[in-house]
């Protein structure tokens, strides 16, 4: 499978060493374009422009939303009739794509950043692609993590929840870890202790039939010290509260960079 990366930083990157290390993808059979040479896996070719030649089976926008007109301009033709196009950006939505760029099919992928250990989350929406181009996106993406499709109208959710995600959760570890700090732990040790509690603790809710919620019950026994502390948390819904302020916010401000995108 041929493919360009329009853009690959911090997130093209996680996706395109993943897709690398468990041979999805061959190195020898990526372009990638960015404005000045990164790390990029070895065998990853990189420029300024993309290369001439046929279009590949998969082209990827890996650039930040706010660059899409320049991108367009540049490389529209170019890139006009591949059968696929991937685009990661958040706030971009399929019918902002499909006004710059023309392809077989479109597809918007959301993923987060442990895509890059295989433990990401990838949300897929496209209102353009049929059933055999869906099936080619979700195989390229399996093995970045959970795949799941979604429509167009809860893609900022997914971004929100997602894409977002990883940074939402290591605010809480460090919340976690700065508790333990004002009990008297050292700080390096809190936070150790929360990186790992939080790595275990998901990894266990990931292999467990029982949801999170039944999952707390479980270590909170009645008048004991994990209940305490979840008294606070579920006092007038807190934290619930807290997260769905959060999600809020963010999924309102992918729906505001989409409106000024199209
Ligand atoms: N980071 C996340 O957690 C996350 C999650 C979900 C979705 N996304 C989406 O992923 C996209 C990329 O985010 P990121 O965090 O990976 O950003 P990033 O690290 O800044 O990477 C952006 C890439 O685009 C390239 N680029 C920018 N302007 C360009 C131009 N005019 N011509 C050619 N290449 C250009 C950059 O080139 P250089 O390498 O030369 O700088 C870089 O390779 C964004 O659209 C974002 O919405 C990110």
């Amino acid at each position: 499978m041929r493919l360009w990366m329009i853009g690959c930083g911090n997130m093209g990157g996680a996706m395109l060493r993943r897709w690398i290390e468990t041979g999805a993808v061959a190195a020898g059979d990526v372009d990638v374009v960015n404005r000045g040479d990164r790390a990029l896996p070895e065998g990853v070719r990189q420029a300024r422009t993309l290369p001439a030649g046929p279009v590949p089976d998969v082209v990827l926008l890996g650039m930040k939303p706010q660059q899409i007109n320049d991108i367009a301009a540049r490389f529209a033709g170019q890139i006009a009739g591949a059968p696929l196009l991937i685009s990661i950006l958040a706030g971009v939505d399929e019918a902002a794509l499909a006004g710059r760029f023309t392809a077989g099919a479109i597809v918007r992928a959301m993923p987060n950043l442990p895509v890059g250990i295989g433990k990401g989350v990838v949300g897929l929406q496209s209102a353009s692609a049929g059933p055999d181009a869906r099936a080619a996106v979700a195989a390229l993406m399996a093995p970045l993590g959970l795949v799941e499709w979604v429509e167009a109208k809860l893609f900022d959710a997914v971004t929100a929840l997602a894409g977002s995600g990883p940074g939402f959760l290591y605010r809480f570890i460090d919340a976690l870890a700065a508790g333990g700090v004002a009990l008297g732990l050292p700080a390096d040790q809190a936070q150790r202790m929360a990186v790992a509690t939080v790595e275990g603790a998901g990894l266990m809710a990931a292999a467990s039939a029982d949801s999170p919620a039944a999952l707390a019950d479980r270590v909170a026994s009645p008048g004991g010290s994990t209940r305490e502390g979840l008294n606070v948390l579920d006092r007038d819904e807190a934290l619930a509260a807290l997260l769905r302020e959060t999600l809020v916010a963010s999924a309102r401000r992918n729906a505001e960079m989409a409106a000024a995108a199209r």
